[in-house]
This record gives structure tokens, sequence and C-alpha cells, in this order.
């Protein structure tokens, strides 16, 4: 078992892969400067686990608190979720998406080099394949960026395959996440954007919850059945497991590592809300409205790889994810009777 550093691990994708890590026998320290996340999902973790997590209250970039944090805790391995993820604002704030991304990135890198700490996880994206020229997209499917959000987390892979050909003792997976939906089955941690949502799970459940009056659909008259925009959900529990099955497999295996985590189900926006109504017994009102600037039509996995390299599939489904995600906005407190 490893002694783990896990950066943005208050966070959405970082709590669950934290449980997800620890449960199995790994020893957890988080990493994160909680500029979108709480110490109250810190208590939470030490909750659903049973035990006190180290937290060090740091920001990727400070290198030197990186590099001491590494060597006072004896890490072998690092798993790497801080950054921004917004691709809105990514646009209007570029400066700070490269600087907390690509910078942080750098940063942590410096770090690992100092401490000779040479295995690394990096939470990549599917925006890495841009438009999709083809379906399902695969890891060599070519890759490009249409926001800046985007471009950072291309730069880091591309970063990170050179810094993996320099030394054949690193060894770095890219995990490109699909589009990581749900909450833990305890309902203790899950996903609360601040404001009003970007994405769509989060907006469903406020509409579902009547803090948000209706959905906007944002188009249906793409060329997909029922012409809304297709994506492919995963549970965000089936996200943190594939963490422990890629580290697993980066401790036999030397150099760099694109592989995505989806579940190869394309599910169109309509499909979405019919589920959730099922699953939480609410209704979600919706209108149709305009297409979003910079949708495509239909993005999802070809989740041959995980499997053949990693032994990992996606087990989780749609009602899964829909039942948790209302479970853990009705523990928040924040659903109002309908
Ligand atoms: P999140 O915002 O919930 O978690 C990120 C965490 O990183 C937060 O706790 C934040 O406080 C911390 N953080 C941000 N900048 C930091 C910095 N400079 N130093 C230290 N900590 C910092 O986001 P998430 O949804 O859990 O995403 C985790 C990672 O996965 C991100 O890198 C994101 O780009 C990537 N990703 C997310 C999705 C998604 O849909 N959620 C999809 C693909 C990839
Ligand atoms: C899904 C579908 C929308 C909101 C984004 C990032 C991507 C990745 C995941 C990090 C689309 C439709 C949405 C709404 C809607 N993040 N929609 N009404 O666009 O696949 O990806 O999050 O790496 O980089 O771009 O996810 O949840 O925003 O949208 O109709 O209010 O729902 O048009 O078809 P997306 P999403």
């Amino acid at each position: 078992m490893s002694r783990l550093l896990i950066t943005g691990g208050a966070g959405y994708i970082g709590s669950h892969s934290a449980v997800v890590l620890s449960k199995i026998g790994h020893q957890v320290v988080l990493y994160d400067n909680l500029s979108n996340s709480s110490r109250a999902a810190l208590e939470n973790l030490d909750q659903i686990v049973g035990q006190h997590m180290p937290f060090v209250k740091g920001d990727v970039r400070n290198t030197e608190l990186l590099a001491s944090t590494l060597a006072s805790h004896s890490i072998d391995a690092v798993i790497h979720f801080a950054g921004l993820k917004s691709v809105g604002e990514s646009t209007d704030k570029p400066i700070d998406y490269y600087a907390n991304n690509v910078q942080g990135a750098i940063s942590l890198l410096q770090a690992m080099q100092m401490q000779r700490v040479t295995t690394l996880i990096f939470s990549s994206s599917a925006t890495v394949y841009g438009n999709p020229q083809y379906l399902p997209l695969d890891e060599t499917h070519p890759t490009s960026a249409t926001n800046p959000y985007g471009r950072s987390k291309l730069q880091i892979e591309e970063m990170l395959r050179d810094v993996a050909k320099s030394d054949p003792n690193w060894r770095i997976a890219c995990l490109r996440y699909f589009n990581p939906v749900g909450a833990h089955e305890s309902s203790l941690i899950g996903e609360s954007p601040t404001g009003i949502p970007n994405n769509l799970m989060p907006y469903i459940v406020q509409v579902a919850a009547g803090q948000q009056a209706t959905l906007s659909i944002f188009g249906d008259d793409y060329p997909t059945p029922d012409g809304t925009g297709v994506r492919d959900y995963i549970h965000v529990m089936d996200v943190a497991e594939g963490h422990a099955a890629a580290l697993d497999f980066l401790s036999k295996t030397n150099g760099w590592h694109a592989i995505n985590l989806g579940t190869g189900n394309g599910r169109s926006v309509l499909e979405m809300v019919d589920a959730f109504e099922k699953a939480s017994g609410r209704k979600v009102p919706y209108r149709v409205v305009a297409r979003r600037v910079g949708d495509v039509a239909e993005c999802y996995a070809n989740p041959h790889k995980s499997d053949q390299l990693l032994g990992w599939k996606a087990a989780r489904n749609l009602d899964d994810m829909c039942a948790s995600s209302w479970q853990f906005h009705k523990a928040t407190g924040l659903a109002v009777s309908q």
C-alpha cells in the first residue's frame, strides 16, 4: 500500500477518490487551498473513513510547501486534482487558469523531482479531444482545445509526456474524465457548486429541489436521436475507483499513459431529465432555448483502454447517478417541498 498525496483532495472528485483509496488501505494526505471547497467536506471525509486524514492547507504553486509535505509524509505517489475547472470562467480569466492549472502542475513536478517522487496521476478531461472527429472517442483521437481551460489541460498533458520521456523513473497516467456526476452513498460528500450551476446535473438537481424554476435545454436541433446534446455521464465513485486501478497499473508500468474514464454510453439531456424525475419522484420543468456557444452535439468514450490496461469498467448505472445526486442534495437540506 502507498502513501499518497491528493492535491485538490477537499474537492468533488478528489474527496470521493480519497475515500476509495483510504478504504483499500492507502495512507492519504490531502492538500488543498480550499478555493472551491470547505473544511466541512474534510470533516465529513473523516467521518466516512472513520479516521482523521492529514490535511495541509496550501496552494499547489507553493513548491516549498509541497516539497516539505512530500518529504514529511514520505509520499510515494501523487494524485493531482487541484485546479480550476469552469470553461466559461476560463475565457474571462485565462491568466488565472494558466496560473492555477499549468503553473500549479509545474510547481508540483518541481517538488516531486526534488523529493524523487515519480508516480503521478493527473486529472485530465475529455475536453482535450476538442470537437469530436469520430465517435466513440478513443485515446488516439487527435487532441485540441477550444477554450483556455481545455488548453491548460492539454498543455499539462503534453508537459507530462515530455517529463516521462526524459527519465524512465516517471510513471504518469493522465485520466481523461468524461462527465462525472453523483455522490457517495453516505450523502456526506457530493457536488455542491457555488452560485448558479454551469453543468447539467447540478442544474437539474436545483430545479427538482425548487431552487431554480426551469431547466434551460441548450438546443433540441442537434443531429442526435432526440435533438438534445449527448454526453457520457459517469458516477463519481466509478471515477474514484478508476484512480485506484490506475495506481495499481502504475506500480507495474513506467512511462506516460492517457486513459479515458467513461462508460461508453451517450445520454441525451432529455434522457437525463427523465432519469432524474424517476429517481427523485420530482418534476423537472424545462424549456428549450438556443444552443450554448462551444457545445458539441455528442461526446462519449470508447472505454476499451481502461478495461484492457487497468481492468476497470464503470459499474454504476444512470439511476445510481441520479438517486445519489438527489440524496446528497436532500441531505444538505436545500430541497424544498414541491
Ligand atoms: P473541484 O473544484 O471540486 O476540486 C478541485 C479542488 O482543487 C478544490 O477543492 C479547490 O479548492 C482545489 N484547488 C484549486 N486550485 C488550487 C490550487 N491552486 N492549489 C491548491 N488547491 C487548489 O473540482 P472537481 O470537479 O473535483 O475536479 C477535480 C479535477 O478534475 C480538476 O482538475 C478538473 O479540471 C478535473 N475534471 C473535472 C471534471 C468535472 O466535470 N468535474 C471533468 C474532467 C476533469
Ligand atoms: C452537458 C449537456 C449541454 C446545462 C463540461 C466541460 C467539460 C467537462 C465537463 C471538465 C450539454 C446541456 C447543460 C444546462 C443544458 N469538465 N445543458 N442545460 O458541456 O459536456 O462539459 O463539463 O473538464 O470540459 O465543458 O457538460 O454538464 O455543462 O452539459 O441543456 O443548464 O447538457 O448543452 O449538452 P459538458 P455540461
